[in-house]
């Protein structure tokens, strides 16, 4: 499973050189994006601010509509163009579909921000046996359904991988691994040094959600990594080799 940051989404044709690679390497995939910097162009232009906390977007209805219009429309739908146009068969859809993402609200203070409890990945498992490749973009439904929530595209596809028991789940953003007090890359992580590196501050911002993703990935058994976009950086981890920064699958 691969999941492209906001960064790399506008950096599209890389992204979809990537897709593109492993699918003809006989790869089952599936695509989760995120659009962070595309949200908050969009919500400058309706006059709404951009507030983070703890690496989350305080998410309010006027922002949730935003993060709506933008991901699951004009994000999702530009990674689909790009990848029809490639020959990949993809298929755009969000966590909305088919009940696919169940969640609650992660915090007040984030408002309609979800932390995913619960993935119905039965449609997704459909596409992948039929030979396609769907894009998801980050959204869920409240567990009654009665509400749409904004959800951290590192959460959604933490939790996607595990649902699927995928072997591997590959972050693509733009930095090229977790980096220490020193900038330099650490090649392996566990449960028990992310929060030393959480609690002083090495780990910081949008960080902190992918981060975690990866150990919700890791535990269902998931080789999780974040790695350095271009070159053969997925390949590679998937060959078992040291790329990025690792977090081991737990079993
Ligand atoms: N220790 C760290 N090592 C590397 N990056 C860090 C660290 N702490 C914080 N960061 C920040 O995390 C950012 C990556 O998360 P960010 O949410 O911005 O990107 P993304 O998740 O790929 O995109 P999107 O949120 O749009 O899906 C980096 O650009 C960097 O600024
Ligand atoms: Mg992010």
């Amino acid at each position: 499973m691969l999941k492209v940051g906001g960064s790399v989404a506008s950096e599209l044709a890389a992204s979809t050189e990537l897709i593109v690679s492993l699918v003809e390497r006989g790869h089952a995939l599936a695509v989760v994006h995120g659009g962070g910097p595309l949200v908050g162009e969009w919500s400058a232009k309706m006059g709404l601010p951009t507030k983070f906390v703890r690496g989350l977007r305080v998410t309010d209805e006027a922002t949730r509509d935003v993060a709506l219009a933008t991901l699951a429309g004009v994000a999702n739908a530009k990674i689909v163009q790009a990848l029809i146009a490639k020959g990949v068969s993809a298929v755009g859809l969000s966590g909305i579909d088919g009940g696919m993402l169940r969640a609650e609200r992660a915090d007040p203070e984030l408002e309609l921000v979800g932390n995913v409890t619960l993935v119905d990945s039965s449609l997704l498992e459909e596409l992948i046996a039929a030979e396609r490749v769907p894009v998801i973009a980050p959204a869920a439904l409240d567990v009654k359904g009665g509400e749409i929530l904004n959800v951290n595209g590192d959460t959604a596809a933490g939790a996607v991988a595990a649902a699927l028991g995928a072997r591997a789940l590959a972050f693509i953003t733009n930095v090229p691994g977790v980096k220490d007090k020193s900038g330099k890359v650490i090649e392996r992580l566990d449960a028990a040094t992310v929060k030393v590196l959480m609690d002083d501050g090495t780990i910081d911002g949008g960080m902190l959600p992918k981060v975690e993703a990866c150990l919700v990935a890791a535990r269902a058994g998931c080789r999780a990594a974040i790695v350095p976009s271009g070159d053969d950086a997925v390949e590679r981890l998937l060959a078992g080799e040291r790329v990025g920064t690792v977090f081991e699958a737990v079993s």
